[in-house]
């Protein structure tokens, strides 16, 4: 579906947000394994999340989903049963990297499909370590993308070094790590999103950690647990993104994710000048509190490559924002943003351009000369790519006039919520 975008004027009032996408599935997958019931509070019902259910449920866990509530009876490690069909992943990422981690270590077989997006994301970076672990995993068509096929038969133990930073990678041999009889470790190059290492600690599995290596021992049972998922900091973008950039804006996000492991965005943005202020915060497995965001000038600013793991799925984001900082602000080590939902190098530079922005790109940095002023009105294309969509939302609100953007739909893998809540804030 098609969408025409009005510019507003300002953002005001007090929300909540759904789930964090990340843990939501984890509550899933850790829930799916554990013996007795795990249940998560607010947890996101989006199409990705969904995905995670569905697949758990063709493979016989029983999942409760009332409002925000989830409940899961989980039967153990070996509790799962072959589903009796391929399992369709639509287009989450996350279960296709993270689900073979499980499915490795059960005994039967299963075959994983996504969407056309998902079939163009690269696999071998799971197939990799979890054949190092005896798995006997592979690409259906031998091309390294979906569908994957997973013959359950038995892991071992492995000491693993990732190639890239990716929590998806690192979660995966995790996963498969509980079925090995002996300690899994796993070190990334720099710091990824710890969500796993930590619901797992809390779910009763032997885990240790250092900086940049995490470390299961496999073979004991988990228990279920009851879980409160903060709201999603990476949908908080979007507001806290439109406060900078529209002035009188002032908003308060209650109960957001402030897991240090997913706050590169608020540290870069804090440096290039926003007013953000942090209250409330709680001590929990994954701690959060309340982010108050105001309007106000910004510089430009230098994102270094340890910076974006912790602020991947915000670079779109990040792109709109430094757009209108008065200087130059570069993005590097992109080469991850290359490999999302759709090219996000390429699809932000080509609708920034559209808007007027003087932006640019190499194989490893983004650059961008912002310039303080309103957004040149423009029709822009989503790619197909949720975050795309909402990052171009966000820009198109301040911009000079009416803009369109296309397949807007897509919005709903993370964030159906997406415009109720912006027409409140925005009617404030
Ligand atoms: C995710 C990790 C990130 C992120 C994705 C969710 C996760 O991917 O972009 O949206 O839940 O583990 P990578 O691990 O590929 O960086």
């Amino acid at each position: 579906m098609n969408k025409v975008i009005k510019p507003i004027e300002r953002l005001r009032g007090e929300i909540d947000l759904p789930g964090d996408k990340s843990i939501s599935h984890r509550v899933v997958f850790i829930g799916g394994v554990s013996k007795g019931k795990t249940t998560g509070k607010n947890f996101l019902n989006a199409e990705d999340c969904m995905r995670t259910v569905s697949a758990f449920r063709s493979m016989g866990t029983d999942i409760e989903l009332k409002g925000k509530n989830i409940a899961i009876t989980g039967k153990g490690l070996n509790g799962l049963r072959k589903p009796d069909t391929e399992l369709y992943l639509g287009n989450s990422g996350t279960t296709m990297r993270i689900l073979p981690g499980i499915l490795a270590g059960q005994d039967f077989n299963v075959t994983l499909t996504g969407d056309e997006s998902l079939s163009k994301r690269p696999m071998e970076r799971i197939i990799e370590p979890l054949k190092k672990m005896g798995a006997d995993i592979n690409s259906k068509n031998n091309d390294g993308f979906p569908p994957l096929v997973i013959k359950g038969s038995g892991v071992r133990p492995v000491k693993y070094s990732t190639k890239v930073a990716s929590a998806q990678v690192k979660s995966s041999i995790l996963f498969a790590g509980l079925y090995a009889d002996g300690v899994t470790s796993v070190t990334e190059p720099f710091r990824s999103r710890d969500h796993t290492e930590r619901m797992l600690d809390f779910c009763g599995a032997k885990i240790s950690r250092s900086a940049l290596t995490a470390s299961v021992e496999g073979k004991h049972e988990l228990s279920g647990k009851e879980i409160f998922i903060p709201g999603d900091i990476s949908s908080a973008a979007f507001f806290i993104a439109a406060c900078c950039l529209l002035e009188g804006s002032d908003a308060t996000i209650r109960n957001i994710g402030l897991n240090a492991t997913r706050t590169g965005f608020l540290n870069v943005l804090k440096r290039m000048g926003a007013d953000i202020s942090i209250k409330n915060k709680k001590d929990a497995v994954e701690p959060y509190g309340d982010i108050r965001i105001k309007h106000a000038r910004l510089k430009p600013t230098v994102v270094k490559e340890n910076e974006i793991p912790l602020l991947i799925d915000e670079v779109p984001i990040l792109a709109v924002i430094a757009s209108s900082a008065e200087g130059k602000s570069v993005i590097e080590g992109i080469s991850e943003l290359r490999l999302k939902e759709t090219d996000r190098v390429l699809s932000m530079t080509e609708n920034l351009k559209r808007m007027g922005v003087d932006i640019g790109s190499d194989k490893k940095k983004i650059f961008i000369r912002g310039k303080k002023h309103r957004f040149k009105k423009a029709d822009l294309k989503s790619f197909g790519d949720h975050r795309t969509a909402m990052a171009m939302y966000v820009a198109a609100l301040a911009s000079d006039g009416t803009s369109t953007i296309d397949d807007i739909d897509c919005v709903n893998t993370s964030f159906p919520q997406f415009f109720d809540i912006l027409s409140y804030l925005a009617s404030q």
